[in-house]
């Protein structure tokens, strides 16, 4: 029916009027380029745009969408997208946060939250997951994905697909996905935004391509390119991704959007004037131009010059007209233009609560000495720092929509769930940081933090002597909201120096501290780690994430998050990850340094915390791994069970981590990958038996001649609360 539909709407469209489906332009709430789209109206009358994003709420994509519908020749409706990233109104953690959460179910109810909230708004489309792998704390996007690994970033790519568009597209509460960005963005070399990748297929088949396709195999109905190239292509031109990979291999039916302006891009990257780039992009499997205009503006004399076919634009043409239809809007244009949900489905206490839920599992206790946490409900806090009175800078990176009104900042938070027991005293202590490049992104979209023009020495003065009347000291210090996201590389990913000043000055009162870190990313906190007793990272939690913190503060929640990326001991190990290769030359475990090894003479191949890290108020113990049977057939299961018990005073959630190590290959294999997880809740003293079921297809992988196949032979499997600190025992694969 879609395919009649579709064919018989061609046949009555120009030339000019299929171009015009392949334009999409911004609204102009949120840009994150140069470029902005003029004279909106007047291109839609003329059949000139296919789709609007960055346009909200009902009664402005109404206006839009009759305009399109009534003035228009053909009266195509528009669809409406938006960076609906992590949230709606409603934010939940930042991608990376709520990755630590390892709550698939959590998961997609944030993404089925965020698809009620956005569709009410009038949007029908997301450009998100964002499922880039990346091992570079220093790409500031890295927070805007799910961490570093392959298969729980897999896992998580699903989870959102479906949150989003549920099992009906065109049901008024679902929007349609984009998973993005197509691809390798997260590789981007030094971290540094923008920038070039160049991977073996091995590694890109193994490593970072399969979140990608775990979104497609979900049924995401869009992808976004990247702006990098790849292996010196361009993924926007990129022919051998999006047709050969992405359509022909992993036979992908959906639409093609670019990143905003990538195909103007191209002319930077040295591909050619905006008509040739135009052309390379379509040919190379491109269908919706975002932005640029290079499509609108070239395409028609690249036909008339058989630069491209017509059967190229008709193709990207039908895709958006499938697009549309599937959505639904051929049937009804204002399906998602109601104001009545949008003032009942938006911001609701129920969603409240799920934010609130997500932003305490996602917090994860990296220290916690002596027990300093959770704290008494009594006595004097004294907050500090110049992250401990800000809203803004509590929801994180792309949450254009959030309702910062209605944010608390983490003293309002405080206040509100300490209790009438507690004193809290309080002190921004210092600026966010003395670096002018710093500090002036940190003012974007509305985020700046007050600045004290007094000198270093004055404001942490002031702020010494609130921690001395304190019995404990809460630090809120580390990054805000737009320091890392897109455009916000760093070199130096530790705490900005006036801050650490800060800490220093705060140590010297021998007052117990706790810092409470923002962080977009990991971070190097080394010296931090060695100096304050208790630290608990709390990313950018979202609308709710200030009581949440007090939840944890308090221990009315229990952390349980779990580090999905390594934090480094410093910026000169990355990328460090623990799922690297053994190398001909490993380092003994244990051992810091030995000679013409692989190692470095200034610091040892640790992270400071590794991947799947993170405490408890209580503690677990593991006991030793069972195996059913120490062969595994191609269509047998192997079980491991392994006793877990919550050894501590507190009730708390644990997430069970298995990895497995395939030990002789045909190609060099990693020394660890996570293979599954479980997260349980265990009361304190109870133990429970976690079973895993291992089959033959967890064992597989992209051999050298990019064959998904496992190899008989010898392998260890890996079970516990982190992957440095588990328990093994082997088995074999035979055939
Ligand atoms: O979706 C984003 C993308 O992630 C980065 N560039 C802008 C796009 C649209 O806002």
């Amino acid at each position: 029916k879609m395919n009649q539909f579709v064919s018989t709407l061609l046949k009555k469209m120009t030339l000019d009027e299929k171009i015009g489906q392949l334009n999409l332009v911004t609204g102009g709430e949120a840009t994150t380029g140069s470029v902005v789209s003029t004279n909106v109206s007047g291109k839609i009358k003329n059949g000139q745009i296919g789709g609007i994003f960055s346009l909200t709420t009902p009664q402005r994509i109404r206006k839009a969408q009759e305009i399109a519908v009534n003035e228009s020749r053909l009266k195509i409706p528009l669809i409406f997208g938006q960076d609906v990233i992590h949230g709606y109104k409603t934010t939940f953690p930042i991608p990376l946060a709520l990755s630590c959460s390892w709550d698939l179910p959590l998961i997609e109810k944030t993404a089925r939250i965020a698809a009620i909230e956005a569709s009410a708004d009038g949007l029908n489309w997301t450009f998100s997951p964002m499922v880039d792998i990346s091992r570079d704390p220093r790409w500031g996007r890295i927070s805007e994905g799910n961490g570093e690994d392959t298969w729980l970033g897999s896992q998580i790519a699903r989870a959102m697909v479906k949150g989003y568009q549920g099992d009906d597209l065109a049901k008024n509460n679902t929007i349609m996905a984009c998973v993005k960005h197509f691809a390798l963005y997260g590789a981007a070399e030094a971290g540094r935004d923008y920038n070039t990748t160049d991977m073996s297929l091995n590694r890109m088949y193994n490593e970072y391509l399969p979140p990608y396709k775990a979104a497609i195999d979900a049924g995401s109905g869009s992808i976004m390119t990247s702006f990098n190239d790849i292996n010196g292509v361009p993924a926007t031109a990129n022919k051998w991704l999006m047709t050969d990979l992405l359509r022909n291999q992993w036979g992908f039916k959906g639409l093609v959007v670019t990143d905003y302006t990538a195909v103007n891009e191209l002319i930077d990257h040295g591909l050619g004037d905006l008509q040739t780039v135009s052309a390379l992009s379509l040919k190379a499997g491109v269908d919706m131009d975002m932005v640029g205009e290079g499509f609108l503006t070239t395409l028609k004399k690249s036909l008339s010059e058989g630069k491209v076919t017509l059967a190229q634009i008709d193709n990207a043409c039908r895709l958006v007209l499938e697009t549309k239809y599937k959505l639904g809007l051929f049937d009804d244009p204002y399906r998602y233009c109601s104001e009545e949900r949008a003032k009942s489905e938006i911001l609701t206490p129920e969603n409240l609560k799920v934010a609130r839920e997500a932003a305490a599992k996602s917090y994860v206790l990296l220290k916690n000495e002596n027990q300093l946490l959770p704290l008494k409900r009594s006595g004097t806090i004294a907050l500090i720092g110049p992250l401990s009175d800000t809203r803004a800078n509590m929801v994180g990176t792309w949450s254009v929509n959030s309702d910062l009104q209605n944010t608390k900042s983490l003293l309002e938070g405080l206040t509100e769930v300490s209790g009438s027991n507690v004193k809290i005293l309080h002190s921004a202590g210092a600026n966010l940081a003395a670096d002018a490049t710093l500090q002036a992104n940190a003012t974007m979209f509305g985020r700046e933090i007050k600045r004290d023009d007094r000198p270093e020495e004055e404001i942490i003065k002031d702020a010494v002597n609130i921690a001395k009347k304190a019995d404990v000291v809460i630090a809120a210090l580390g990054e805000s909201s737009e320091m890392s996201g897109e455009a916000s590389s760093r070199s130096d990913i530790g705490i900005p120096e006036t801050q650490r000043h800060l800490l220093e000055a705060l140590l010297t009162t021998g007052k117990p501290i706790v810092l409470v870190l923002f962080a977009g990313r990991p971070m190097t906190i080394k010296w931090e780690s060695e100096h304050v007793p208790a630290i608990l990272n709390v990313w950018f939690g979202g609308t709710e994430s200030a009581r949440a913190i007090s939840d944890v503060l308090f221990g009315d929640v229990n952390p349980s998050g779990k580090l999905t990326a390594t934090f480094p001991q410093n910026v000169g190990q990355i990328p460090l990850y623990y799922s690297h290769k053994n190398t001909g030359r490993p380092l003994a475990d244990g051992k810091w340094f030995s000679k013409f090894r692989s190692n470095y003479l200034d610091v040892s191949n640790d992270p400071l915390y590794p991947f799947g890290y993170g405490l408890s108020y209580t503690s677990f113990n593991y006991g030793n791994l069972k195996l059913s049977t120490s062969t595994l057939s191609p269509t047998g299961t192997l079980s491991v069970t392994v006793p877990v018990t919550n050894a501590g005073k507190y009730n708390g959630e644990e997430v069970v981590q298995l990895y497995t190590r395939d030990l002789v290959g045909s190609i060099s294999r990693p020394v660890k990958e996570l293979k599954a997880f479980k997260k349980i809740f265990l009361k304190a003293g109870e133990t429970q038996t976690v079973t895993f079921t291992l089959r033959e297809s967890d064992l597989r992988f992209y051999n050298n001649d990019l064959k998904y196949v496992s190899e008989p032979g010898d392998f260890k499997v890996f079970v516990g609360t982190n992957s440095r600190d588990v328990k093994e025992a082997d088995f074999k694969l035979v055939k």
